[in-house]
């Protein structure tokens, strides 16, 4: 019996990949005790997703097998994901993804700030790194604008950092460590010792995912970035009028000289639906930019997010729009979004466990 049962469910195909639980090896042992079936599964992370879905299945087949009386249980963990680059940056944080645009005002951050808070509200662990120099805004997404970092210095004379934290978000801002507009002013060295202790010296504790506001543009900052952290991929954001997606486009090719998978593009300000009449779509930035990145990074489109008022005004008050409850339609958008990213994620570390090499060349 358990070597039919470890056989159809080895048949299973995960949602996300499209790949059977046999070729992804991820049937670790199936144990029956006469009634009870226990099954023991390594899977591709992240896992918050794609989870119920996954147990689902598992008893579906084992009942088809075994009857309607069976009990099962599916205890999951996840799969180790070999590191391409960097193995010593963020060793205990699970997936990271930099979230990025051509050009500043397209909504970045915001995008940034809802997915981390939406990671929360799913039950993940999440950190957020606002690394925008010249308008770090997460201290103010966050309701966190007048704090700063707490650091030690330790006794060999490095310093460490503690990220600040709220609604279940581990925050950590040039922001906390910069005077307002000092960007401008700061070149060179010093902005390097602050991405240092940025990148390099948060104490995050473990963490299944890190979102990485990039400062908007294609420069050295943003490439040195990319290069210091071992990226699961890119989130790309855009608007959806042609200047926009002309920057976006310069992004796109950043990632893919230094070898940073592009995840999906998420289109922001898409349309206004006058609150008292909702089914109304007015798309004020034109329309088709985040269909016409995807299609040009290869990429899927993650979704496409309105212009609400809720949503600037949840920027502005420090509470990103999908916690708020009153924005039920805005929330499920920015969830789904989420959740697509999530699926894209699972899908790069799929890859690169398939085998296949990926090198930074530069
Ligand atoms: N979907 C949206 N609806 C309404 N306002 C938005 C939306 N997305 C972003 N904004 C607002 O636009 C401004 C710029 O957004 P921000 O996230 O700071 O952009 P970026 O990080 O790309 O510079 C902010 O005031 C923000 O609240
Ligand atoms: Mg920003």
């Amino acid at each position: 019996m358990e070597t039919s049962v470890r056989s159809a469910i080895e048949s299973v195909i995960d949602p996300d990949i499209g790949r059977s639980f046999g070729e992804l090896g991820a049937v670790e042992s199936v144990k029956i005790d006469g009634n009870s079936v226990e099954i023991y599964l390594e899977l591709v992370p992240p896992l918050h997703y794609v989870g119920l879905a996954i147990d689902d299945a598992c008893r579906d087949v084992v009942r088809s097998i075994m009857g309607d009386s069976v009990k099962t249980t599916v205890f999951v963990r996840p799969k180790a994901i070999p590191r391409i680059a960097q193995a010593d940056v963020l060793p205990d944080v699970q997936t990271i993804i930099a979230v990025a645009s051509g050009k500043g005002g397209v909504g970045k951050s915001t995008v940034a700030a809802n997915i981390a808070a939406a990671l929360a509200q799913k039950g993940a662990s999440v950190g957020l790194l606002d690394a925008d120099i010249y308008g770090p805004s997460a201290p103010m997404m966050f309701d966190l604008a007048n704090e700063t970092m707490r650091a030690e210095k330790l006794p060999d004379g490095s310093v460490i950092g503690y990220p600040n934290e709220r609604y279940g978000v581990k925050i950590a801002s040039i922001g906390f460590v910069m005077q307002r507009d000092q960007a401008a002013i700061l070149r060179g060295p010093m902005l390097a010792g602050y991405f240092t202790t940025l990148v390099g010296q948060m104490q995050w504790g473990a963490l299944d995912f890190l979102i990485f506001d990039l400062p908007p543009g294609t420069g050295d900052i943003q490439l040195t970035l990319t290069q210091r952290i071992p990226l699961t991929g890119a989130a790309i954001v855009t608007t959806p009028q042609e200047i926009a997606v002309s920057d976006v486009r310069r992004s796109v090719a950043m990632f893919r000289r230094v070898n940073v998978d592009v995840l999906g593009v998420i289109e922001n300000m898409s349309w206004f639906s006058p609150p008292d009449m909702p089914e109304k779509k007015y798309p004020i930035f034109g329309e088709g930019g985040g269909r016409a990145v995807a299609a040009e990074s290869g990429a899927p489109l993650l979704g496409e997010i309105p212009i609400t008022l809720a949503t600037r005004e949840g920027g502005d008050e420090g509470l990103p729009v999908v916690l708020n409850p009153d924005e039920f339609r805005q929330a499920e958008i920015i969830r789904n979004i989420t959740a697509n990213l999530v699926r894209e994620s699972r899908r790069a570390h799929a890859k690169r466990l398939g085998g296949q090499t990926v090198s930074i060349t530069l």
